[in-house]
C-alpha cells in the first residue's frame, strides 16, 4: 500500500505556521489540516454552552459530537463550519484561543480529537499545522518543520494584525498572554509543544513569510517530494 505523505508544521502561536502551512498545501496541491481550529471549535462550543472547563465528562461529550467541517478552495482561506455555520471570525478571538489552550491540556479531550485529525491524511498528501503534529499525530511524517520566533516579535505581529482589523490592542498585554499560552502549551503532560527530534527548526523572527516559504520549498524539493499537478 502506498504511504500518503505528510509534512508537519508545528510551533507556538504567531510564528506564521498557519500561513506557511497554507502556502505549502497550495503549492503541493495537498490537503491542509489546521488542528488548532479543531481545538478552537471545541472552545467555541464550550463558550456557547456555558460548559465548565473543569467538567471533563461534558467536554469529552462535546468533543465527540462536534459537528465540524472544513471547506477548502486552493488559494483561499479554509472555511470552518460548526453546526453548519461558518465560525472563522469567532475562532480567532483571544478568549477562544485561551480556552482552546486550556482544554487542549486535558488528555481525555486530546484522545477524543485524535482520530478526527488522523482522518485528514488523504491522497495525494497532507500538510498539518499545530503543536504536536510531528511528535504525536503524524510521527511518521516525511518532513517536520518547527517554527519559532521571539515572544516580543510574535506580540508585535499580533498587535499589527489587530490594529489592521481596527481592533484595540495593548502590546504588553499581548506579550503576557503569549507567554502564558506558551507556558501552558509547553509544560502540559500530554503532547507538549516541543520540536520532534527529527524536526527542522526555523527561527522566523527576522524572516518574511515569503522567505520561510521558500526555505521550506527548498527542503521539500531536496527531499524529492513533487507537487500534485493533477488539480
Ligand atoms: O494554533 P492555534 O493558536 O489555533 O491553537 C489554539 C490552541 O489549541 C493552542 O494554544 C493549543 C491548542 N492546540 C494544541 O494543543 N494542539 C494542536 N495540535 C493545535 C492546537
Amino acid at each position: 500500500m502506498k504511504i500518503i505523505p505528510v509534512i508537519t508544521v508545528d510551533g507556538p502561536s504567531g510564528v506564521g505556521k498557519g500561513t506557511t502551512a497554507s502556502l505549502l498545501s497550495n503549492h503541493l496541491g495537498w490537503h491542509l489540516l489546521d488542528s488548532g481550529a479543531i481545538y478552537r471549535s471545541l472552545a467555541l462550543k464550550v463558550l456557547k454552552t456555558d460548559t465548565e472547563i473543569s467538567d471533563i465528562e461534558t467536554l469529552v461529550e462535546l468533543a465527540s459530537h462536534l459537528e465540524l467541517s472544513f471547506k477548502s478552495v486552493i488559494g483561499e482561506p479554509t472555511l470552518v463550519f460548526l453546526g453548519g455555520q461558518t465560525v472563522n471570525q469567532e475562532l480567532r478571538t483571544e478568549s477562544c484561543g485561551t480556552i482552546a489552550s486550556i482544554i487542549a491540556s486535558i488528555p481525555e479531550v486530546r484522545a477524543q480529537l485524535l482520530q478526527r485529525q488522523i482522518q485528514f491524511r488523504q491522497a495525494p498528501g497532507l500538510v498539518a499545522d499545530g503543536r504536536d503534529m510531528g511528535t504525536v499525530v503524524f510521527k511518521d511524517a516525511q518532513i517536520k518543520f518547527f517554527l519559532t520566533a521571539s515572544p516580543q516579535e510574535r506580540a508585535k505581529r499580533r498587535y499589527k494584525q489587530l490594529k489592521n482589523k481596527g481592533l484595540d490592542a495593548n502590546i504588553h498585554a499581548l506579550e503576557k498572554e503569549i507567554g502564558a499560552r506558551d507556558a501552558r502549551d509547553s509544560n502540559r503532560k500530554v503532547s507538549p509543544l516541543v520540536p520532534a527530534e527529527d524536526a527542522i527548526i526555523i527561527d522566523t523572527s527576522q524572516l518574511s513569510i515569503d522567505e520561510v516559504f521558500h526555505y521550506c520549498i527548498d527542503v521539500i524539493d531536496k527531499a524529492g517530494i513533487k507537487a500534485n499537478l493533477q488539480r
